[in-house]
């Protein structure tokens, strides 16, 4: 008889968003007149930017031909948007990054889940808490970690670091040393940001430790602060030991396109050994490359029409989450985030658990949010409202919130 990878089984329940969208599901069937505001899962509701269109449609008409047509992208991914993005992402920001350090990709999502594959089973992680759930459970699924303790939610052989307001939601240097350390920032779920001599602090500590930082800049454009980092690369030495993961869906709206980039800087080594090789290897054998269509569409993010339109969107969501954070704090509540991210991080009321305070959100005022106990035990008594609603939505949202 066949054995199943029974690291699976170890996993609780189903996945955050997913046990989400059952319990909102159940909530509408048992009550099918009453209406829903969705500010759950960070998925984005406005349209794609103009410039994007145009060129999605132009890739298109590029295809119908046979001069044209474009079959499996190369392994890395095509080379003008890769170029595009150490230009544009990292050469402007004073970064030394090159184009044959990032790798194309179908989003984020798949990468923070699948970079771990590269790495030893016996390596320690170490992770926020609260933390988005796909750097834990892809690390369950591969047996890194040993057993989970449902009274606590933790699992054993991981390191967690409280980001609690008591730190301003910034982890501290853990006591114990991890081989793999997983940061977002800005944080999802959290919202909070950190500043550049913050994480300057971290790459000293991993480069010191012989550790890698597997950093997740999904959230970036939401930054509107002067010292806060857009890159990790920004700090001297991250070269040695990060590893940066970075979407197109935030900054975009393209969690329904797809795309995301890892970039692995080539003096990243262990033992002689660059990640890059690994990676590149991983790639080439398990991936044929985001598609042509897609990756012109990424392309076109970078062009001037492109960052303009991109602007007044992400101006767009940042209303948003101000007119969450001022409504919320307004109502009385304790409230963060939002500022340097599209994330609204508050306190539950009346020291009501994170999942009660969801129940009674959607009960009496029809909202959806996020629990923050399902990102972790320190998001115990926390809830996460996303400024991707529309602007109608979110407004309406506030207002049935304040007049609980
Ligand atoms: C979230 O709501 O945390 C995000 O949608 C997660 C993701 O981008 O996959």
């Amino acid at each position: 008889m066949f054995k199943i990878n029974e690291n699976y089984l170890k996993l609780p329940g189903s996945y955050l968003f997913s046990n989400i969208a059952k319990k909102v599901a159940a909530h509408t069937e048992a009550n099918p007149d009453k209406s829903i505001i969705r500010l759950g899962i960070g998925d984005v509701t406005q349209p794609l930017a103009p410039a994007i269109i145009e060129a999605l449609h132009g890739a298109v008409d590029e295809m119908a031909h046979a001069e044209t047509f474009h079959g499996y992208a190369p392994d890395l991914g095509y080379e003008f948007l890769r170029s595009a993005m150490a230009k544009n992402d990292y050469e402007a920001r004073g970064c030394d990054i090159k184009p044959e350090e990032i790798f194309i990709s179908d989003g984020a999502k798949g990468d923070s889940g699948n970079i771990q594959e590269i790495f030893a089973q016996d390596n320690k992680i170490a992770v926020c808490d609260p933390v988005y759930p796909v750097y834990v459970d892809t690390n369950v699924m591969a047996g890194r970690t040993g057993t989970y303790d449902p009274e606590k939610e933790v699992w054993s052989d991981v390191i967690y670091m409280p980001c609690t307001a008591e730190n301003d939601f910034v982890p501290e240097l853990p006591k114990e040393v991890p081989d793999l350390i997983y940061l977002c920032f800005p944080n999802n779920p959290t919202g909070s940001a950190i500043t550049k001599d913050q994480l300057q602090v971290w790459v000293d500590y991993a480069n010191k430790n012989g550790s890698v930082i597997i950093y997740d800049a999904a959230y970036e454009a939401y930054i509107s602060e002067e010292n806060v980092p857009h890159t990790i690369f920004e700090c001297e030495g991250a070269r040695t030991c990060a590893i940066e993961l970075r979407s197109f869906s935030k900054n975009a709206g393209f969690t329904g396109v797809r795309l995301g980039a890892t970039v692995i800087p080539k003096d990243l080594k262990c033992n002689g050994v660059m990640l890059h090789s690994l990676w590149a290897r991983r790639h080439g054998t398990k991936y044929n490359g985001a598609p042509y269509i897609v990756q012109k569409a990424g392309l076109a993010v970078y062009s001037e029409e492109g960052k303009a339109q991109l602007k007044d969107q992400i101006a767009y969501y940042m209303r948003n989450a101000k007119t969450i954070y001022d409504g919320l704090k307004a109502a009385g509540y304790t409230v963060y985030g939002g500022v340097n991210s599209p994330y609204v991080w508050m306190k539950t009321p009346d020291a009501m658990t994170s999942w009660d305070f969801f129940d009674y959100l959607l009960e009496n005022a029809g909202v959806v949010g996020t629990p923050g106990s399902g990102f972790g035990p320190s998001g115990e008594g926390y809830f996460r409202l996303t400024a991707f609603g529309t602007y109608e939505n979110t407004a309406k949202a506030v207002e049935r919130i304040k007049s609980l």
